[in-house]
């Protein structure tokens, strides 16, 4: 873990204390004291009988970090006693409130103290020589005319306007870039709260927002970011205005190991890129934010795996083919739509099979860097969703015999039709079918996953022993259909391959670059 070096342009990182006691924040402090450039006095997080004394935390921080050889001052600190009406702690009256500000303030040599833009006239606060972010908060949505009252709020040059505001969906955040690129040049902090804000904490820079605040265990905010996230995963202190930007779109997605994969690899390769999570619900609002962000690159998950077709510049064949785009690319001027589902799916399973033909476990044979011939193999496909679609079509191009075996046995049908394949209902007639011959059984429903975790979608399936099993579901990493699998004796192909491989195909399109293969083994033991 090396320290960062910090850009003079770029936004601050802060780290939000909010222990109930001094000794706690204290700790805080000392844990992340490394990674952040700033940090600031939740005092509303403070005991009562612990906030007449936490003047002296700006003292006090100077110690911390000695060890660590860091200076031992320039963090600067802000002081902040939040409303609960703001999302706070301080349920005490306006004028106590305001009382603590201007006694912590008077006393404590913190760099900024933190007004609100609506304080009751006629009530006093005294700050001392700190300078004075003056904030606006909207825990339910984004106020109108926010443009405008960015550029008014500061009172003076020793004011700074800070907007903290709720980034309800997609169009939030496309109003919330607008508002950025409309107030360029002019001082301010910019947040985005809620999870479909992360890229205005993450971007910060980009967005010339002064600060980022985060938190340990995000508790000061909603769609705050963890230090140790945004510094080793983010690389937070690396993103400048030339950064790539990449990301995954999905809803939901504050989950996807796709951050990890992806930004793993930059760090490695040293690639000037970041990838984050884009909590999507509004595709048309969301790619217009990210034209307007300069975002090069999208991984495309579900539900909009299909509805992104419409908004594609271009498309690769395949997308055609199987009907659903994983990757978005920015190409002259537009989104490059490809598909490396149908890759991400194949690499694992020629592996396997190379791997059974140098034992001598018999059965097919490929070479792993040889086009995949998979004639004279039989399989069969649990589901006929989108990711059936995407094996499907992967299997038949290959030449493989398939079958597919759905609930809704119409469905099976459909996409049978479109792939030349056989098809069934996932019931006795069809396990039948399945149980006559089965080289590989892929399993693509959603029986093990989410709600449906635990749940096997052939419970009456007996495996022979003989088949390859491949799960698509990730996470849990076992499912009941994968345990009964390796139980058996079959060669098994976790999901973690597939999104692995999947992911290789797209960091070849974002960056040019091969996905580094340590790195690749790594993350297929450790994810
Ligand atoms: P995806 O795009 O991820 O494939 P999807 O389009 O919602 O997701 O498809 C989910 C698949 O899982 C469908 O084939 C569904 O079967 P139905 O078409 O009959 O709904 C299948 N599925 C979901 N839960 C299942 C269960 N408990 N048992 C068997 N199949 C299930």
């Amino acid at each position: 873990m090396s320290r960062h070096v910090p850009q003079p342009a770029g936004a601050s990182l802060c780290l939000c204390l909010t222990g109930s006691t001094i000794a706690e924040d204290l700790s805080l402090l000392e844990r992340h004291r490394h990674r952040i450039d700033m940090a600031e006095l939740r005092a509303d997080f403070l005991a009562p009988d612990e906030r007449a004394a936490a003047w002296r935390l700006p003292a006090l921080a100077r110690g911390v970090g000695r060890a660590a050889s860091l200076p031992a001052s320039g963090l600067p600190m802000i002081l902040t006693v939040r409303r609960a009406t703001d999302g706070g702690h301080w349920t005490a009256s306006e004028k106590e409130r305001l009382a603590l500000i201007s006694r912590l303030a008077k006393r404590g040599g913190f760099a900024w103290v933190d007004l609100e833009e609506d304080l009751e006239p006629g009530l006093v606060v005294e700050t001392g020589p700190a300078r004075i972010l003056r904030s606006l908060h909207d825990p339910t949505g984004l106020p109108g005319g926010l443009a405008g009252r960015l550029r008014h709020i500061a009172r003076g040059s020793r004011e700074v306007a800070k907007v903290a505001v709720t980034v309800r969906g997609s169009k939030d955040l496309l109003e919330l870039v607008r508002v950025c690129q409309e107030t360029r040049g002019v001082p301010k902090v910019l947040v985005g709260m809620g999870d479909a804000g992360l890229p205005t904490r993450v971007l910060a820079t980009r967005l010339e927002s002064m600060i980022c605040y985060s938190s340990e265990g995000s508790t000061a905010a909603p769609g705050q970011t963890d230090p140790a996230t945004l510094e080793e995963l983010y690389r937070f202190h690396r993103i400048s205005m030339s950064t790539k930007v990449f990301g995954v779109i999905g809803n939901p997605v504050m989950h996807s190991l796709s951050p990890i994969i992806h930004n793993r690899a930059f760090s490695e390769l040293d690639v000037d890129a970041v990838y984050l999570p884009f909590l999507v619900d509004d595709l048309g609002a969301f790619l217009e934010a990210a034209e307007m962000l300069g975002v090069a690159g999208l991984s495309v998950t579900v539900p909009h795996k299909e509805s992104v077709l419409p908004l594609l510049a271009s498309r690769d064949p395949i997308v055609e083919r199987v009907g659903a785009c994983n990757t978005l690319v920015r190409r002259d001027g537009g989104w490059f739509g490809a598909n490396t589902d149908v890759e991400g799916f194949l690499m694992p399973l020629r592996e396997t099979l190379a791997g059974r033909a140098a034992s001598g476990a018999g059965g097919l044979s490929a070479e792993p860097r040889e086009p995949l011939s998979l004639k004279g193999l039989r399989a069969s496909i649990l589901g006929a969703g989108g990711a059936s679609r995407a094996v499907a079509y992967a299997l038949a191009a290959s030449g493989a015999e398939v079958l597919i075996l759905n609930r809704s046995p119409d469905r099976a049908r459909e996409v049978a039709l479109r792939f030349g394949a056989r098809w069934a209902g996932l019931d006795r007639a069809g396990l039948d079918l399945m149980r006559e011959g089965s080289d590989l059984i892929v399993q693509t429903t959603s029986a093990g996953v989410g709600s449906q975790e635990g749940e096997d979608p052939a419970p009456g399936y007996r495996f022979s022993g003989r088949e390859i099993a491949y799960e698509l579901i990730y996470v849990p990493r076992t499912t009941p259909f994968l345990a009964r699998a390796t139980e058996a004796g079959c060669t098994v192909i976790p999901g973690i391959r597939m999104l692995l491989g999947q992911a290789t195909g797209q960091f070849r399109l974002f960056t040019d670059k091969e996905y580094p293969a340590d790195l690749l083994a790594e993350l297929g033991k450790t994810l």
